[in-house]
C-alpha cells in the first residue's frame, strides 16, 4: 500500500502529498481571484475550520442548513489542495469562500490588484504548536510527530509541513498597511467575544446581520456544536487517513493549553526565538506570550 505521509516540496516548503500535487500548488499560486471572493488565510491549527464555519453561517444569515449538510472542504475548499479546482469550477455562489494555508510569499502575487476580501486568522503560536502536535498523531498524511521537544524544535526552525509560522504571520500581516480588503483576527479574540468577532466580520464582509442572526451564528459555531457536527469535525474522513481512535480534531478549543505541555526551559527558549524572529515585526499581539 502506498504511504500516506509522503510530503510534496514546493518552494522549499513541505505539503502533505495526500492532498497536494505540484500541479495543484502551481495552480494555486497563479489563481485568478474574483473581486467577490472571500479568502480565509491561516497557519494550520489557528482556527481555520472555525472561521470557515463562521463565514458560511454569516453568508446564510445564521441558517445552519449548509453547515449541517455540506462538509467544510466542499464549501470553503483549500485553494492549494488537488480537489479545489473542481469545487470552485462547480461553485454557483456569488461570493466564493476559499481557504488557504499558503504563506504570503507564495500567494501574494496572485492576489495583487485583487479586491477579494482576505481574512487572516492567527493564534498564539504556543497553542498552535501544541494543537499541531496532537493533530500529527491522528493525521496519517502528516509525518511522525516524534517527541514534543523534537516537534517544537522543528516548529521553531520552520521545517514542519506548511513551513514557518514566523514567515507566515509576518508575510500576511505586512499586508495590513497596504491592502484595505484585509482583516486580521485572532483565535483568542473569537474565544473571548464571539458575537463581537462576528459583528466585526460582518462589517468587513459588508454582510449586515440582525441581532438574532448573530445569535444563531454564535450558537451554531460554538465548540460543542462544531464538535457534534460531522460536516466539520472531520469524522467523515476514513480511519486510515485520520485515526479517530487517537484523538479528535475538535480537541480542546481553549487558550493556554501550551502550559500543560511546555517545560519552563522550552518556554524560555520559545520566547527567545520568538523575540529574535519577530523583532522586525511591529504587530501587537492580543495573546499573552507569558
Ligand atoms: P485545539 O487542538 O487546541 O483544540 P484549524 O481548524 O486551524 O486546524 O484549528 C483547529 C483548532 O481550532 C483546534 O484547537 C480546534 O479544537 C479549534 N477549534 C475549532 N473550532 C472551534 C470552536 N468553535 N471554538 C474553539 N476552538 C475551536
Amino acid at each position: 500500500m502506498a504511504r500516506l505521509d509522503v510530503q510534496e516540496t514546493f518552494h522549499d516548503i513541505l505539503f502533505p502529498g495526500h492532498l497536494h500535487t505540484q500541479e495543484s500548488l502551481q495552480r494555486a499560486v497563479s489563481f485568478l481571484f474574483q473581486d467577490t471572493d472571500i479568502l480565509i488565510v491561516s497557519y494550520p491549527k489557528s482556527g481555520t475550520t472555525w472561521m470557515q464555519e463562521i463565514v458560511t453561517l454569516m453568508s446564510h444569515r445564521g441558517d445552519a442548513h449548509i453547515n449541517q449538510t455540506v462538509p467544510n472542504w466542499a464549501r470553503a475548499p483549500w485553494l492549494e489542495q488537488f480537489y479545489s479546482a473542481a469545487v470552485l469550477e462547480a461553485s454557483t455562489s456569488t461570493h466564493r469562500v476559499i481557504t488557504t494555508h499558503l504563506p504570503h510569499q507564495l500567494l501574494g502575487p496572485a492576489l495583487q490588484g485583487s479586491k477579494a476580501k482576505v481574512i487572516y486568522v492567527s493564534r498564539n503560536p504556543k497553542d498552535a504548536v501544541v494543537s499541531f502536535y496532537h493533530f500529527h498523531k491522528i493525521a496519517n498524511f502528516l509525518p511522525e510527530a516524534g517527541t514534543f521537544p523534537e516537534f517544537l524544535n522543528k516548529f521553531l526552525k520552520g521545517t514542519l509541513s506548511y513551513g514557518s509560522w514566523f514567515d507566515h504571520i509576518k508575510g500576511w500581516t505586512s499586508q495590513m498597511a497596504v491592502m484595505d480588503n484585509f482583516l486580521h483576527i485572532t483565535y483568542e479574540e473569537m474565544l473571548m467575544d464571539l458575537p463581537g468577532a462576528i459583528r466585526r466580520l460582518s462589517s468587513f464582509l459588508q454582510c449586515p446581520l440582525a441581532e438574532d442572526e448573530v445569535k444563531s451564528c454564535v450558537q451554531h459555531c460554538s465548540f460543542s456544536s462544531m464538535k457534534n457536527n460531522k460536516m466539520v469535525n472531520y469524522t467523515l474522513i476514513p480511519e486510515n487517513i485520520m485515526d479517530h481512535s487517537k484523538g479528535s480534531f475538535m480537541r480542546k478549543g481553549k487558550t493556554g493549553d501550551w502550559k500543560n505541555m511546555f517545560t519552563e526551559d522550552q518556554n524560555q527558549y520559545f520566547e527567545s526565538v520568538f523575540r529574535s524572529k519577530m523583532q522586525d515585526c511591529a504587530l501587537e499581539f492580543v495573546w499573552e506570550l507569558q
